[in-house]
């Protein structure tokens, strides 16, 4: 059975991150031919042009782990009805230098919780057009818009019994997806 490597980025750094929490219990939804890993973006410098001829290591470090998955997958929060500036900060490092965009034709989900009651759906969107210029695709459904209530995550960090059936459905719509559009750009790449 084939394998995939699953590279997860989550825009909070906060230790206590609903969405890395989120991140977390989502992955354990996976069948055992996904394989996750969270990337590092805490310790990016802020990203300036002037360095794209000698990128910092944590840069490189990024560039070589979204370059080693086959697939994404973004759990954001919402800042101020965008998404947070250190998420942009690691977007923004690898698609850089000009015509080296490590984030070009990796399948992408979206995800993100939030307080509020529209649950990231504008972080969400932001993140999308941004995803959509860098050449990622992105799966368009099911959408997922999660607002945090208790019960979302059980006792052990696992998904909470109210939300398991949409969040597993999500999860399922993913891997599929993930799966589909690997074969589709094998298949283009030995045209
Ligand atoms: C927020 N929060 C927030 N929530 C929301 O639904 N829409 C928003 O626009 C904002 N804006 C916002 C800005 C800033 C600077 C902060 C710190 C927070 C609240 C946010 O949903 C809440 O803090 C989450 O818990 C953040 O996610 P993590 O860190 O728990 O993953």
């Amino acid at each position: 059975m084939q394998h995939y490597q699953i590279a997860v980025v989550v825009g909070s750094l906060r230790k206590d991150s609903l969405n890395h929490q989120l991140a977390q219990a989502i992955i354990r939804l996976a069948p055992s031919n996904f394989s996750f890993k969270l990337l590092q973006i805490g310790d990016l410098p802020l990203y300036n042009q002037d360095d794209d001829a000698h990128q910092a290591e944590s840069v490189i470090r990024l560039k070589q782990d979204i370059a080693a998955s086959q697939g994404l997958l973004f759990v954001t929060p919402e800042y101020n009805r965008s998404i947070p500036g250190v998420l942009k900060n690691a977007i923004d490092h690898a698609s850089r230098p000009y015509g080296h965009n490590a984030w070009a034709g990796k399948p992408t989900g979206v995800l993100g919780v939030s307080v509020g009651a529209i649950g990231t759906a504008l972080a969400q969107q932001h993140l999308r057009n941004i995803l959509a210029y860098l050449d990622a695709p992105t799966m368009d459904q099911p959408e997922a818009f999660i607002q945090a209530k208790p019960g979302l995550l059980d006792a052990h960090g696992n998904i909470g019994a109210d939300s398991l059936e949409f969040l597993q459905g999500w999860m399922d719509h993913f891997v599929a997806w993930v799966q589909k559009q690997s074969s589709t750009i094998t298949t283009m790449a030995s045209r």
